[in-house]
């Protein structure tokens, strides 16, 4: 039957698009009007020329219409005030650090994971998508940070596209599918454009990037770290202590020289290490395994480090394809694609760092 309280139930199920909480949760009705067999519903946006407006209409309009004796669905938007957006923050626990960096951050994720190597090109950001795509689809809520501000590859592999809409000083993250959450600066600037900063302002875009960010209570945040041993990573150890690190090396002897260095860097900054993944660890045609770089050097990294062998994974066109193209295939590749990631990704559940 056509009530107000009817009306308010359906706009309980229906939610904003990127704060994931129900309109009625996030005092986004303003009203519910009844005329007759008439509907308006006033809803309150969070900022103006809210991107999502048109989805959040045609949300309540498809909802509502659904009730019985409705006949027609009008949706009035206005947007909230400073002091009910200041309201709303504190009830999604972003209430403003009145500017200040704090020495370390809130924690909002259970587990953070630095994903790094020593090496550039080694498939960092590659694993990383793909692992945190895998996480998500087993039903984690998975946030993944590209820490790497000049050469940002995370938008384009996961195909995430768009602006992130801010909420006064707080930002909300992109999303690939409900569970995983993206922050990255080539969500800011082009492709191409260069991003020219020194060590301080990386530092500051790093912090902002986590404590200015509305992330959801997160299961894991993955953090894809650019190559090397440099200023991100004692960042990263300075403002998430409990961070792990997670190594992604080849079989290769140099790249894991190098990637044993990034690991003992990590025990002088006090990050733990989780564990070891190696990657482009053969290649396979017609069920001949080729290593071209060698054989089992992320095995003989983890040994050394006492740390956990996680996985390996092969050289796969399709692996490369995907991540060109924004179709990981940790979410769309074959069947045993998916459960390779699938059982990398259960590794890193059930691995607790040393
Ligand atoms: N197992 C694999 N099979 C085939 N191609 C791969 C594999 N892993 C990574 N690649 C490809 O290798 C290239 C480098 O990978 P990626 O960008 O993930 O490395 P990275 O370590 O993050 O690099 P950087 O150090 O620049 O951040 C990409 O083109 C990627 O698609
Ligand atoms: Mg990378």
């Amino acid at each position: 039957m056509l009530t107000k309280e009817a009306v308010m139930h359906v706009l309980g199920g229906i939610e904003d698009p990127e704060l994931k909480k129900p309109l009625t949760e996030l005092d986004m009705v303003k009203f519910v009007d009844i005329s007759g067999s008439n509907v308006t519903v006033g809803i309150t946006l969070t900022v103006p020329g809210c991107p999502l407006k048109e989805k959040i209409s045609s949300d309540v309009v498809e909802g509502v219409k659904f009730i019985e004796g409705v006949e027609t669905v009008k949706v009035e938007f206005d947007v909230m005030t400073n002091e009910q957006r200041e309201k709303l923050k504190q009830k999604l626990g972003m209430a403003s650090a009145g500017g200040q960096v704090p020495a370390s951050i809130n924690k909002f994720a259970k587990r953070y994971i630095a994903v790094s190597s020593g090496k550039g090109g080694v498939g960092k950001s590659t694993v990383t998508s793909n692992l945190a795509a895998a996480m998500a689809k087993k039903g984690y809520k998975v946030g993944l940070l590209d820490a790497d501000v000049y050469g940002f590859s995370i938008p384009r592999m996961l195909g995430v596209t768009g602006q992130p809409t801010a909420i006064d000083d707080k930002l909300i993250p992109l999303r690939k599918g409900d569970n995983l959450q993206v922050m990255s600066m080539g969500f800011f600037v082009g492709e191409d454009d260069p991003v020219i900063w020194r060590g301080p302002m990386l530092h500051k875009a790093i912090n902002q990037f986590l404590t200015d960010v509305m992330w959801d209570d997160l299961d894991f945040l993955f953090l894809d770290l650019p190559p090397g041993t440099g200023d991100v990573t004692l960042t990263i150890a300075q403002q998430i202590p409990s961070a792990e690190l997670l190594v992604v090396t080849t079989p290769q002897q140099t790249a894991v020289h190098v990637a044993g260095r990034v690991a003992r860097l990590a025990e002088k900054t006090d990050l733990s290490v989780l564990g070891v993944i190696e990657n482009m660890a053969y290649y396979e045609t017609n069920g001949e395994r080729d290593y071209i770089f060698g054989q089992d050097g992320g095995k003989q990294l983890a040994q050394e480090l006492k740390a956990k062998f996680l996985g390996e994974i092969p050289l796969m066109k399709s692996l490369r394809e995907g991540a060109d193209s924004g179709n990981p295939v940790a979410l769309e590749g074959s069947e045993d694609q998916i459960a390779l990631f699938a059982a990398i990704a259960e590794a890193v559940v059930t691995s607790a760092p040393r």
